[in-house]
């Protein structure tokens, strides 16, 4: 068998990207190029990201993002075994852009296409960097997604738990905007605890709760309640309360521990257990921190991919449609856009 050597496309929220990876036979992986096109500018004066400003950005930015991740890893087109989109879940504007450009290139070179599954993607992403392979359990926690899955295979999910509302990357940049820190709010408010001391008293949702769910948005009107208590704040307010924002990695703690009870009921005995975290939130210091111990108490071994590929990208979305490629799963030209699309 050769190696096979994908284009992947990202565009269900705001990084318009394009990577170029390939998969070995032997199932390691390598990354040729990996360009992300960042539209932050463009959405920072709202607090987040604007749907339609989105879609139009990556209407502008694809080709020449394509065009440099294809010269970057000196492949051309005609040498490529398949391309790869997102096709959701995700902004719909966006995904279209994406997947419909996949497509145009995939009918225009006669290669297969993959309609990938944004989630899928991170979930698999660890594979690319790590010698990680499933069965493990997976923490993925995003501005649009906190799930903790068992992920038996390529295509083979077991949801264990899930957010009842706020995502905790959602919940991170909400923090940050009502204490007029600046967007994304997940690097803020962590850079801003660093001089703060968790010295609010912040709920701790579902701890305790059997199934591992979280629910996050009791904690962003707890500290609503308590930056308005303070106002007008000074810096020191400020970063007391990103402290105890960010102390509420408890929860996770928590959560995670519940999900590992369950996590070793459903794999064959004897499997070496492996905890990989993914997403953008998986970039967070204390958080990374909190599941090194839960990892150290428990006996599993921590895998957190590097934090490029742990926010949006698109070399894990050409890794994952390498991995359905190889097993035969390809999809055809009729592939829709999915707003919606669990795992
Ligand atoms: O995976 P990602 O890039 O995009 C989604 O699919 O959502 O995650 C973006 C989210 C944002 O909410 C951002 O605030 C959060 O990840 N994030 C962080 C950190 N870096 C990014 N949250 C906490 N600490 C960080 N260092
Ligand atoms: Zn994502």
């Amino acid at each position: 068998r050769d190696p096979l050597t994908l284009l992947g496309i990202e565009t269900s929220c705001d990084e318009t990207a394009a990577a170029v990876v390939r998969l070995y036979p032997d199932g390691h992986g390598e990354i040729l190029a990996n360009v992300i096109r960042a539209q932050l500018d463009l959405h920072a004066a709202y607090g987040g990201v604007v749907p339609e400003i989105a879609a139009r950005a990556h209407v502008d930015l694809l080709d020449p993002a394509i065009r440099q991740a294809m010269s970057e890893a000196s492949v051309d087109f005609g040498d490529l075994d398949g391309v790869a989109a997102a096709a959701g879940p995700g902004l719909i504007g966006g995904v279209i852009v994406g997947l419909t450009t996949a497509k145009a290139i995939a009918l225009g070179c006669g290669k297969p296409f993959v309609a990938v599954n944004h989630l899928e993607a991170h979930a698999l992403s660890a594979g690319l960097t790590d010698d990680v392979a499933p069965p493990y359990l997976l923490l993925l926690v995003s501005g649009g997604h906190t799930q903790l899955v068992v992920v038996h295979d390529v295509g083979r999910y077991t949801r264990l738990g899930t957010t009842l509302d706020d995502a905790l990357g959602e919940a991170f940049d909400k923090a940050a905007k009502l204490l007029g820190l600046g967007y994304p709010g997940g690097p803020e408010v962590e850079r801003h605890a660093a001089r703060g001391k968790p010295v609010i008293p912040l709920p701790r949702p579902m701890t305790g709760r059997p199934e591992p769910h979280f629910s996050l948005a009791g904690l962003k009107t707890a500290l609503r309640q308590e930056a308005m208590a303070r106002a007008p704040l000074s810096d020191q307010d400020v970063a007391d309360l990103c402290a105890s924002f960010q102390a509420a990695s408890d929860v996770v703690r928590d959560r995670v521990l519940r999900a590992m009870a369950l996590f070793e009921d459903r794999v064959p005995e004897g499997t070496a257990l492996t905890l990989v975290a993914a997403g953008g939130v998986a970039a967070n210091g204390p958080l990374r921190t909190v599941l090194g111990e839960v990892a150290v108490a428990r006996g599993y071994r921590l895998v957190v991919p590097p934090p490029a590929l742990c926010t949006d990208n698109a070399a894990m979305i050409a890794w994952a449609g390498a991995q359905r490629l190889a097993r035969g799963l390809t999809d055809d030209m009729g592939a829709a856009a999915r707003a919606r699309w669990p795992l």
